[in-house]
């Protein structure tokens, strides 16, 4: 049986019967590939959040599916989805590797091999020595600028220039889920890049089931947010979405007191039967958000080969945090207590991947605490079927 039809046969199961899948969803290269092509070429992808892009000139570098992207806020207050490939002779921009940092502001893009240099819509606004080209219009020359969108403070790109709109994609988690957290008023307080060896979807799967909660995080996430009582949105053919109720005396401890004592600011959407759980989505493929009462881990994971991927963790609060007297000192616990996790999470995925490489792997009985893997397996039998492969 081919991997493809290996993949829409495990998606076709009932969710009682369902089963991880074959090793080569994690490691075949040609697979990687058509991922790359039909997923990450052709969906919305969430590539960074708002407040990262306060002032005009702030950028953010994020490589994608082959594309050297560069995110950035214009004079005019737009945010662009540029490509980092000069218009020269094909440099990336801001190669990675050589000092240039994900994220910072700039007045003009600068290509280092021959100094032509871009406004931040991507106009070409400098060329030395070109006055002998003949013909040359620098005016013609602008950075390639991809399709992008913002929904809910999150920017995406769809690097096809086809998918249809990312507003009716979302528009049900939006209305019945995450816009509750009006997230486009959030800030992001805290990130980190992770160079992860294992394949993106290893991550994904870790990061929406709860399962595992009794063995990674027994210590950690376990004693206040309990595997058993988790469930499971129904499959959306654009996202993914479970809940996480807090430990039954947690829950009666916030109605008794009709609030609940948290970190940060509550998000103000949020209603109290909202303080009672945590949750987490999944806008497919990669866009993965782990909601609290007064905060949301935000993670970006793209595949960097077949075995490989590069993230970006983040966590936002609301904006009035900044005001809290003590401020400073309750981030770096917060942010302690999601790193603490976090390599937890690390470790079993590393070790996951390692696995998959074994002949002591095969596909594996799942529980129902792991309902979003077997969604996850629909949405790219789904991704199969549209390719016709
Ligand atoms: S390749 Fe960029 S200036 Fe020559
Ligand atoms: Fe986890």
């Amino acid at each position: 049986m081919s991997l493809f039809d290996a993949i829409t046969a495990a998606a076709a199961l009932p969710r009682e019967r369902s089963e991880s899948l074959p090793a080569g969803a994690y490691l075949d290269p040609a697979f990687a590939d058509f991922e790359k092509r039909e997923i990450f070429r052709k969906e919305w992808i969430s590539l960074c959040h708002v407040s990262q892009l306060a002032k005009p000139g702030d950028f953010v570098r994020v490589d994608l599916a082959d594309e050297p992207l560069l995110v950035i806020r214009g004079k005019d207050e737009v945010i662009r989805v540029l490509s980092r490939t000069c218009r020269h002779r094909g440099m990336d921009v801001m190669p990675s590797g050589f000092g240039h940092p994900d994220e910072g502001n700039k007045r003009v893009v600068l290509c280092p091999y021959h100094l032509w240099s871009y406004d931040l819509t991507g106009k070409l606004v400098g060329a030395p020595e070109m006055q002998q080209a003949e013909g040359f219009d620098r005016s013609e020359v602008c950075l390639h600028a991809f399709r992008s969108a913002v929904w809910e403070g999150f920017v995406f790109v769809d690097l096809s220039g086809e998918a249809p709109p990312l507003d009716e994609r979302l528009a049900g988690l939006k209305d019945r889920l995450l816009g509750k957290w009006r997230m486009a008023e959030a800030e992001v307080v805290w990130s980190a890049h992770w160079e992860c060896a294992f394949n993106w979807k290893v991550l994904v799967e870790n990061f929406m089931e709860c399962y595992h909660h009794l063995g990674a995080h027994r210590k950690t996430l376990e004693p206040f947010l309990p595997a058993k009582g988790c469930w499971t949105e129904p499959f959306d053919p654009a996202f993914s979405a479970m809940h996480l109720p807090l430990k039954e005396a947690m829950q009666e401890e916030i109605r008794q007191a009709g609030t609940a004592s948290t970190a940060f600011p509550i998000f103000p959407g949020l209603g109290l039967d909202d303080c009672l759980e945590w949750s987490i989505y999944l806008a497919y493929p990669n866009g993965l958000f782990f909601n609290a009462p007064d905060r949301v881990y935000w993670y970006r994971i793209v595949p960097t080969g077949p075995a490989t991927s590069s993230l970006l963790t983040t966590m936002l609060v609301r904006p009035e945090a900044k005001a809290m007297p003590d401020y400073e000192a309750v981030l770096a616990r917060e942010v302690q207590a999601g790193i603490d996790f976090h390599l937890e999470d690390m470790e079993m995925c590393t070790a996951t991947q390692r696995g998959m490489a074994s002949a002591g792997y095969s596909p594996g009985r799942l529980s129902h605490l792991e309902e979003t893997i077997w969604q996850l397996q629909r949405y790219l039998a789904g991704v199969i079927g549209r390719a016709g492969a």
